[in-house]
């Protein structure tokens, strides 16, 4: 099975790009086949992938009349993973979605026809900063949601509309016979640990949330997170070990090795013997 997983917050700068290309590079590092497909007109996803944000096969090309099969557009990124670029057309895309009848539903649609798609293990969607309808169609299309915020007043406020959205979305899947999707986790990304406003925001959106809607794991700020962009790579190749790379393998470790994986075991008194 093909899990979707949309990384989305309608705030920019949040860190939604950083964090679709460090868990694509995890997932295919830990085996899985994996495909990124960046829905964000700027391109960050794509770049950091190694690929040229600008080319000719890209997600801009689903938003249009005259659109091809999703994996006509695939490119292997020297990472391990596959990606569909953002492309130059995203914005036209979204105003294109307007125009169709059930626009939201055209991403989840175009996925479901192309049965070639089904030999990923998982496949992550990079979302727009704002609200409209390439937004509501990833998150129609995703399985899974994960959305990175920072612990500062804007996302904060942000936060109460994101919820609201994404009760919306699965309200319109429910009446089309569609599961909602599972808000998998909320990550705090870019964190300052030495600052109190910090500390406050992340109790203030814990308290808001579900318990246990907040990932454990926190993304500490390092300049390492830049030059990798400098050097279109993701962080997790271009620096193993600095805090960013090791945080991001742990929220993958907390967050969606259960999903791939299920829940790790611990070894039984029976197996412990036997290692010893
Ligand atoms: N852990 C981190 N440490 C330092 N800088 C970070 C970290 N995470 C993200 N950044 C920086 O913050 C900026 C925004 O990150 P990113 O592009 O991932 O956010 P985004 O949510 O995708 O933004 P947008 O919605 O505008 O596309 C980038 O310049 C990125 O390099
Ligand atoms: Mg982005």
């Amino acid at each position: 099975m093909t899990h979707i997983i949309a990384i989305a917050f309608p705030k920019g700068g949040a860190g939604k790009s950083v964090s679709a290309v460090s868990l694509a590079a995890i997932s295919a590092d830990r085996g899985l086949k994996t495909l990124l497909i960046d829905f964000d007109p700027i391109g960050v996803s794509s770049s950091n992938s190694g690929l040229d944000k600008y080319s000719d096969l890209s997600a801009s090309k689903l938003l249009a009349d005259s659109r091809p099969k999703v994996s006509s557009l695939i490119q292997p990124s020297p990472f391990g993973y596959d990606v569909i670029v953002a492309g130059e057309g995203l914005l036209s895309g979204e105003k294109w979605m307007d125009t169709v009848p059930m626009g939201d539903l055209e991403i989840r649609a175009q996925l479901e026809e192309d049965e070639s798609l089904q030999q990923y293990d998982v496949i992550y969607l990079d979302s727009p900063p704002h609200n409209g309808k390439i937004l509501s169609g990833v998150l129609i299309a995703a399985t899974h949601v994960i959305s990175p915020l920072k612990a500062d007043n804007e996302n904060a406020q942000v936060l109460p509309l994101f919820i609201n959205l994404s009760s919306s979305v699965n309200r319109i899947r429910t009446r089309f016979n569609m599961d909602a999707f599972t808000q998998l986790s909320y990550v705090f990304t870019d964190v300052d640990e030495r600052t109190n406003i910090t500390a406050e925001i992340k109790k203030s959106v814990r308290e808001s949330l579900d318990p246990g809607a907040v990932a454990e794991t926190v993304i500490p700020h390092s300049t390492a997170v830049k030059q990798a962009g400098q050097n279109m790579m993701p962080v997790v190749h271009f620096k193993p070990k600095e805090k960013p790379s090791i945080a991001y393998n742990r929220f993958f470790d907390e967050v969606l090795q259960p999903l791939f994986f299920g829940p790790q075991r611990k070894a039984t008194s029976h197996e412990s013997v036997a290692i010893a």
